[in-house]
């Protein structure tokens, strides 16, 4: 594991962007595995700029998502295929063919998740993953447990997590209370894991995360496991290292 500590949100945005096209440049077919909520948002910015200044080219990637709210359509303007859509595929030359997001509106969940590990299987694995880490460990949307997910999974969002998503709804009780979202076998198969964080509200999670118990009570504590992660961090989020 490598952790990378730097000056602030701007800094590690510019850090994870980084990150994801020298990945890209070495391999233009890459396959990127993306994330959502208010982390990445930075990176992405990165990435358009540098797709319009330095003409980064997304024509040949393919991207796969970590999750979606179950019963949202792309159109809501809560779903993370919209999300995706604003801050970064619109922006960008991605064939949006070649993007995928699990189907909010398959409410089959067995349907929903086989479908999506059939796609990720057919795209051969993830080249990057990018990550945010919740308030809890969790990772996508594979919250505290008693046991690690494998395959994409239908999740009850932990109260925690619907509390912190809350301030994107107009209010609490619209946020979905389900979702699915790629297990650890995704992301453990992953070539290399890119996790930022930001902010000390994050300081205690990251802490454990990296040093405590590899445990999936801990969800993101899995990635003490994995050959190749980094963590991408603001002084904030890296200050009880
Ligand atoms: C959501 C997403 C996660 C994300 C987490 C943290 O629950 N499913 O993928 O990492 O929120 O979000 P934020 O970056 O806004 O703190």
């Amino acid at each position: 594991m490598r952790v990378i500590v730097t000056k602030n949100y701007e800094e590690m945005s510019k850090k994870v962007a980084q990150l994801i096209a020298a990945q890209l440049l070495l391999k233009p077919n890459s396959v990127l595995g993306l994330a959502t909520g208010s982390t990445p948002i930075g990176a992405y910015k990165n990435l358009i700029d540098m797709h319009k200044a330095l003409e980064l080219d997304f024509s040949k990637a393919y991207s796969i998502n970590l999750d979606e709210y179950v019963g949202l359509s792309e159109e809501s303007d809560q779903s993370y295929r919209y999300f995706m859509n604003e801050n970064l595929f619109n922006h960008i030359n991605i064939n949006k063919d070649n993007t995928y997001v699990p189907n909010g509106l398959e409410l089959d969940e067995k349907k929903a998740c086989s479908n999506y590990d059939a796609i990720l299987e057919k795209l051969g694995g993830i080249d990057i993953q990018l990550l945010g880490i919740g308030h809890n460990g969790h990772i996508g949307f594979n919250e505290p447990s008693d046991s690690f997910s494998v395959g994409t999974n239908c999740v009850a969002l932990a109260q925690s997590t619907i509390d912190a998503n809350a301030r994107f709804f107009s209010s609490i009780d619209e946020v979905p209370r389900k979702a699915y979202t790629m297990g650890m076998a995704g992301i453990m198969q992953a070539k290399t894991v890119v996790i930022a964080a930001s902010g000390q509200a994050k300081a205690d999670i990251v802490k454990q995360a990296i040093y405590g118990k590899v445990s999936p009570e801990v969800p993101a504590s899995i990635l003490q496991l994995h050959a190749n992660c980094i963590f991408v961090l603001d002084e904030a989020a890296a200050s009880k290292l």
